[in-house]
């Protein structure tokens, strides 16, 4: 009998969707006129398009994940019960199995954790130290009475440093801030990955000295971990000494940092709503417990359905998928890469869950109060259906009530991100072919004023005009 030469292929170099595709649905395809139209009845406010009308939504990654056929077939045995419903216990089952923490508060949304934990903990007047606070966080610590300080890393302060880990915190500054002001500090909140940071990862060693830190001056340590599994990938793939721990191995070790954890479950549960709040404390826990009531529900819903619960218990097994996280953090890398060739600039190293486009240097010749990030978010909605979101003059930038003066924001950035399991490779390829054909006009594209703007939240509501 002829030996056969044992054969051995490379290791590919294409890392696909760990998935393949039950269900589907149809995406906006529609005509540059008609973009053209809905664009002028939005006043180029991308917020204010119907959602049919958009061929590929990268307006957030929050609550667009497509669910599994596990999730969905676990959403018929929800138990709806009012208290102490099965499916409470499936979820809480499965927030223990990896933070490890006392008591599991389910909640409609991260920002609702968010609003109980601030309500909980804080008096009036106390800080909250973060490596960068999102908004929502920010925004729900002040309307407590708190304060919210950020400490990112020297790292962060320079968008074209590659660093591995720009998410993390300043733990210099901690320690020295701590020393002089511990007595006015609520607590410190670690966000990781680090979302208002493009979305970087924080490493393992910076979240023990942080916690070490906090631990010495006695302040309370907390995660905001809406993407921990992304987070724990890039300590698996970035950081010595982890890369033969499994992603849950990481994630339990993080959370063993904490005295507590809140999580928008939209994000990496693969949820459509959802967040929670995990806390050792007794009396925390029991606190958020008599406040929710007023807003969320009893303490063994938050909020949600019973179905919810089960698809979020089930989302938070399905991310700890080391082959989906690969793909997860590659296709990013893959889309920014992409971009970047087409002749756009953008913020780097990339992030786990989208592409920040630096639109102040891709489109020079518009000045911050022209809102060059606004110009470009339109124009790839117009050229292309894509929809992204403006981060820069027009979200963070403020108009003085008094003088009418526009005062501009720090950054000038385009987040493209990815909705989780929803866009194939083939969509990221046409998206970054038509950027490519787009880029020889970005220099021509208008500036925009306001025509209209809220006292708040100016971005969600505003209508422009071209100038
Ligand atoms: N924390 C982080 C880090 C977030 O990114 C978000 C939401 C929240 C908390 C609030 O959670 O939306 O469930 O109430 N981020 C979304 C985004 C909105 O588009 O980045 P939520």
């Amino acid at each position: 009998m002829k030996t056969h030469r044992p054969i051995q292929l490379p290791t590919p170099k294409t890392i696909i969707e760990p998935f393949r595709i039950k269900m589907i649905e149809p995406i906006g395809m529609l005509r540059p006129e008609e973009r053209v139209r809905l664009l002028a009845e939005a006043g180029y406010n991308v917020f204010k398009l119907p959602a049919e009308a958009v061929t590929f939504d990268l307006l957030t990654d929050s609550g667009t994940s497509a669910m599994s056929a596990q999730q969905w077939s676990a959403m018929m045995a929800g138990d709806e019960s009012y208290a102490g419903a099965k499916s409470f216990y499936n979820f809480e089952r499965a927030v223990k199995d990896l933070t490890g923490m006392r008591h599991v508060i389910p909640t409609h949304q991260g920002r609702a954790a968010e609003s109980l934990l601030m309500k909980a903990m804080l008096k009036p007047g106390q800080i909250v130290i973060g490596n960068t606070h999102f908004d929502t966080t920010r925004a729900n610590i002040e309307s407590a009475g708190g304060i919210a300080k950020d400490m990112p890393c020297k790292a962060a302060a320079d968008s074209g440093v590659i660093d591995p880990f720009k998410g993390n915190i300043n733990t210099e500054e901690l320690d020295s801030y701590l020393k002089e002001n511990k007595s006015k500090v609520g607590f410190v909140i670690m966000t990781v990955t680090n979302n208002s940071l493009a979305g970087q990862p924080v490493a393992m060693g910076n979240l023990r000295a942080a916690k070490e830190i906090a631990k010495k001056h006695g302040i309370p340590f907390f995660l905001d971990v809406a993407r921990f599994a992304e987070n724990s990938y890039f300590i698996k793939t970035r950081e010595a000494d982890y890369s033969q721990k499994t992603v849950k191995e990481i994630a339990q070790e993080m959370f063993s940092l904490a005295d507590g954890a809140l999580m928008s479950s939209k994000k990496d549960a693969f949820g459509n709503i959802g967040g929670f709040l995990a806390l050792n404390n007794n009396e925390v826990a029991e606190a958020v417990r008599t406040l929710m009531v007023i807003t969320e529900g009893f303490p063994t819903y938050g909020g949600l359905a019973g179905r919810d619960l089960e698809a979020l218990a089930v989302g938070l097994e399905e991310v700890l998928d080391e082959n989906y996280l690969a793909y997860r953090i590659r296709s990013i890398q893959y889309f920014g890469e992409g971009i970047e060739a087409a002749g756009l600039k953008i913020v780097k190293p990339l992030g786990g869950h989208a592409v920040y486009i630096d639109a102040g240097k891709t489109l020079p010749h518009i000045p911050a109060l022209k809102f060059p990030g606004q110009a470009l978010s339109v124009a790839l909605y117009e050229h292309i259906g894509i929809r992204c979101c403006e981060v820069g003059s027009v979200m963070l930038g403020h108009r003085d009530a008094k003088t009418g003066v526009e005062h501009p924001a720090p950054v000038e950035q385009v987040r493209l991100a990815i909705p989780r399991r929803v866009y194939t490779q083939s969509h990221v390829d046409y998206m970054i072919e038509m950027i490519g054909y787009l880029a020889p006009y970005l220099g021509d594209l208008p500036g925009y004023e306001f025509e209209y703007q809220a006292p708040m939240l100016r971005h969600f509501s505003a209508r422009f005009r071209r100038c």
